[in-house]
């Protein structure tokens, strides 16, 4: 075999490894990441992010060291998707999501995305900075009866925030969601109380002048809490809010 066969069936293999390797349909291919949403993880070229015929998620470097996992080997994954709201699953063969990005939020609500006061986050945590992907002093907390914002200062902490709108009388939050209304352009949070049957309370947090359906609530550095909201229909900056 030539040198150039030899590199043409090496290609061949690696094709086919990596179609084993990962389903992930073209149509949900990353294109980049945004950088210090992954800096802890950092990895090196050629590292490679592929769903493994057991269902686990695995971005490992080059040379096949895992930097980061699902955790969902064995767990029934048959599939990858980036679904449009920016939720990353995997699903079984019922299309149940085994593993779902939303469920793991760290400084960022994305619309559909929630906090929980139990089983789940109840708390978003700024970055300490655009470097360094770990906790910072600041954090937004779900509690039964209201949101709080927080400075963990080197004694107890501090709350700096909080507000009667962001709080309710009756029963107890279950659980918080950002929405965005596709009519009104609404951003709201979305109060659910638990076993409550009257309908959530709405809390308005911005009214944009455009489709609102992709946005974004975070926690900044500075212990700031911002709505970033884009659309590509708007021209320049003006679709965003903020910096
Ligand atoms: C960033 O840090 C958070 C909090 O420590 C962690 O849960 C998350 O997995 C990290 N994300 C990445 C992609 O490094
Ligand atoms: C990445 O892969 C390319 C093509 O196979 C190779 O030329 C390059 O040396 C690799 N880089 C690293 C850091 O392994
Ligand atoms: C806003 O955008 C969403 C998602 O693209 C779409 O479903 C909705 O119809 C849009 N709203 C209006 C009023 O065009
Ligand atoms: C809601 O109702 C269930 C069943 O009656 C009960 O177990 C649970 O503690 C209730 N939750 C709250 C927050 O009151």
């Amino acid at each position: 075999m030539s040198v150039v066969s030899l590199l043409l069936f090496f290609f061949f293999l690696s094709l086919i490894f990596s179609i084993a390797k990962a389903s992930v349909p073209r149509s949900a291919t990353f294109k980049y990441v945004i950088a210090g949403e992954f800096s802890p993880y950092v990895v090196e070229e050629n590292a490679t992010f592929a769903l493994g015929t057991d269902g686990n998620l695995v971005l490992a470097e080059a040379d096949g060291s895992i930097v980061w996992q699902s955790n969902t080997a064995k767990k029934g994954v048959v599939g990858f998707d980036l679904l449009p709201n920016g939720n990353m699953v995997l699903y079984d063969s019922k299309g149940h999501f085994v593993w779902q990005s939303f469920n793991y939020p760290t400084d960022t609500l994305l619309v559909g995305q929630a906090l929980r006061v139990v089983g789940g986050v109840n708390r978003l945590v700024s970055r300490k900075s655009q470097k360094e992907n770990v906790s910072g002093p600041y954090s937004l907390a779900l509690e039964p009866k209201d949101l709080s914002m927080y400075y963990n200062s080197p004694g107890p902490p501090v709350v700096y925030f909080t507000s009667s709108q962001w709080g309710i009388q009756q029963g107890s939050i279950e659980y918080v969601l950002l929405k965005s209304d596709p009519e009104t352009y609404e951003i709201t949070l979305e109060y659910h109380v638990a076993n409550s049957s009257s309908a959530p309370r709405r809390l308005l947090l911005g009214k944009p002048k455009h489709n609102s359906t992709s946005s974004m609530l975070r926690l900044e550095i500075d212990g700031n809490l911002k709505i970033y909201t884009y659309n590509d229909k708007v021209d320049g900056m003006m679709g965003m809010h903020g910096k």
